[in-house]
């Protein structure tokens, strides 16, 4: 168990943290999601001591983590960063074999160890094991990662943004190895991102944090169902695609036209989903709706979608 008491962390004149609390269960999914800026990294850095608090405490199972013996921390912790970090003189399994090494495992068995972890991630242990990180893409080098952090089977796995330079496609892939590993092993992995589709999408439990303070603490479901403040909403608004018709007509699809020519049009609200109107749609593709007192028809959707895209908005 993971316990932040009240945390605070001032750089100069400015807060990065301010009293923050939250405690992170064992074997937990946990993810810290928030806008640039907002104080994730030197959140999860404090749970290794990469960052001293200001004042408050961090407790791991109850130990002050400013007291316990510093390598012991950090060689029983796995740390993947956002770009795989791998040393770049060093092959494949020597950079994944790292903390292996410093525990003392022998060669033999480091050599087994690694070359497992590699087939879980789908990288053939004969191809990979002696490639340097200069041969790898960037997919690769984050598994390669992801399989350092995981060797020593720690009880703890702290990740800063691993996915974030990838492309949807190997961030999908890399997500779904991420929640098969949780499930089988018994180990507490907190994920940072300030992406809240993937957020919403590992974390058995997230805290959203902005500005340094804690927003909002809860399951993806309880947080979606009532977000706690406007910051919450509007984070997740994208996600949940409410308020879609509204945005459609605000970005300025739509027309005005008198009450009598929509008399038989479907009615929408503008707080619907964009999921409500396409249900409509797949079975009649022509039809037009009204909302608010202006007319949308299936051209409007199509155009904003492309607006959105051209935007690069939609994302992945
Ligand atoms: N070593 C430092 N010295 C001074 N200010 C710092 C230092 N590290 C972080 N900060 C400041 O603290 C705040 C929080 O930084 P932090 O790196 O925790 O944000 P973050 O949520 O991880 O952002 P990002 O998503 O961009 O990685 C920022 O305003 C940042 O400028
Ligand atoms: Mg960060």
């Amino acid at each position: 168990m993971i316990e932040f008491k009240q945390v605070t962390k001032e750089y100069g004149q400015e807060d990065a943290l301010k009293h923050l609390s939250l405690t992170i269960g064992d074997g937990e999914l946990f993810v810290l999601v928030g806008p640039s800026g907002s104080g994730k990294t030197t959140l999860l850095k404090m749970i290794n001591r990469l960052v001293v608090p200001t004042s408050g405490q961090v407790l791991i199972d109850q130990e002050d983590v400013a007291q316990v013996d510093l390598e012991d921390l950090r060689r029983h912790t796995g740390y993947v960063l956002q770009t795989g970090a791998l040393f770049p003189n060093m092959t494949v399994e020597q950079n994944a074999g790292i903390q292996l090494e410093a525990l003392g495992w022998p060669a033999e068995k480091r050599h087994a160890r690694i070359a497992e972890l590699l087939k879980r991630m789908d990288l053939d242990p004969a191809l990979f094991l002696k490639r340097m990180p200069s041969e790898l893409s960037g997919g690769e080098a984050q598994r390669v990662g992801i399989v350092r952090a995981l060797a020593a089977k720690p009880k703890l796995v702290l990740m800063d943004e691993p996915f974030s330079a990838l492309d949807p496609l190997s961030k999908r892939q890399l997500q779904a190895l991420i929640l098969q590993l949780h499930q089988e092993l018994a180990t507490t992995f907190v994920f940072v991102t300030h992406d809240m589709r993937e957020a919403i999408h590992l974390a058995d439990r997230l805290a959203v944090i902005h500005d340094g303070e804690l927003q909002q603490l809860g399951t993806p479901a309880e947080i979606l169902a009532a977000p706690a403040n406007d910051f919450v909403r509007d984070f997740f608004d994208d996600v949940q695609q409410t308020q879609f018709l509204q945005r459609v007509l605000a970005a300025g699809f739509g027309q005005k036209v008198p009450t009598t020519e929509m008399q038989n049009l479907p009615a929408f609200k503008n707080s619907d989903t964009i999921y409500q109107w396409a249900q409509l749609l797949q079975k009649q593709p022509q039809q037009n709706i009204q909302v608010a007192g202006c007319l949308l028809t299936p051209l409007d959707l199509v155009n904003y979608m492309a607006s959105l895209n051209q935007g690069g908005e939609q994302g992945a």
